[in-house]
């Protein structure tokens, strides 16, 4: 159920080394091929959901697209596309959304990820959980044989207050992983603070997470975590685009 589609044609001998970014636009403008006239969409975050948005944005304007309606999953990504006409709304309004397209920090073999180095996860978890369908977008750096092991951040958002007595706990919760916790810092290593008002706290491991749902329940359950970087059982498909083409991942 994997499908490949060469992003070239097979003419031209030695195909161009595309840049990261033209990966994720890849991805990202096969994914808006599943956005029909009349749907409410989940907007992501990130680098990648921004090609997203920007295609909906030109799709919109040439009148190839009409009557969607966006919820978008952070203030940067409303602001974006807010900027490009795109019409917006709520989950209070639209409780029930048909799709959501997202990029994602890591992505296993079962299409469990994890998401919000951006910081948007709790917005983007609350969205794609509403959605019929949920189309993951990236570039092939975010495969990893099991989550939490590419060595870079899984982040919890946690409430400010007594920050580092949850930073603490959580780094307890995963001792036997090597797991690493660090409160997220801004550009002038000021707390960084989310959308919703909340402090990320990263978790680096050095071995992956063996079970991951387990892993979500004991996050889950620290009074003051208010969610977790790990979407499992979430995305419908995942479109990753590398150097032999663009591959569709299919639940
Ligand atoms: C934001 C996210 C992003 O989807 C994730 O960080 C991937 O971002 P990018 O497309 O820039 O690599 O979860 O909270």
């Amino acid at each position: 159920r994997t499908q490949t589609h060469k992003p070239f044609s097979v003419r031209s001998q030695a195909a161009p080394v595309l840049s990261q970014d033209e990966l994720k636009k890849l991805a990202a403008d096969k994914a808006v091929e599943s956005v029909k006239s009349g749907m409410i969409l989940g907007l992501g975050t990130g680098s990648t959901a921004a090609f997203v948005v920007d295609k909906l944005g030109q799709l919109l304007s040439t009148g190839q697209l009409s009557n969607i309606i966006g919820i978008p999953t952070s203030k940067r990504t409303q602001e974006q596309a807010a900027s490009l006409n795109i019409p917006l709304s709520t989950l209070d309004s639209h409780p029930h959304i048909d799709l959501a397209i997202d990029g994602a920090d890591e992505v296993d073999p079962n299409l469990d990820l994890v998401k919000g180095r951006g910081g948007a996860l709790l917005r983007e978890k609350m969205v794609e959980a509403a959605s019929s369908s949920f189309i993951v977008v990236a570039d092939d750096s975010k495969l990893v044989s099991g989550l939490g092991g590419s060595g870079l951040a899984m982040p919890v958002e946690v409430v400010q207050f007594c920050w580092k007595y949850n930073l603490v706990r959580l780094q307890g919760l995963f001792k036997e992983l090597g797991c690493e916790a660090k409160l997220r810092v801004d550009g002038s290593e000021k707390p960084y603070v989310t959308d919703n008002g909340n402090y990320i706290v990263d978790l680096y491991f050095q071995n992956p997470i063996k079970d991951g749902f387990g892993a979500g329940k004991e996050i889950s359950a620290l009074e003051g975590v208010v969610e977790h970087g790990l979407f499992l059982g979430m995305a419908t498909s995942v479109i990753i685009a590398g150097k032999t083409g663009v591959e569709i991942m299919n639940k």
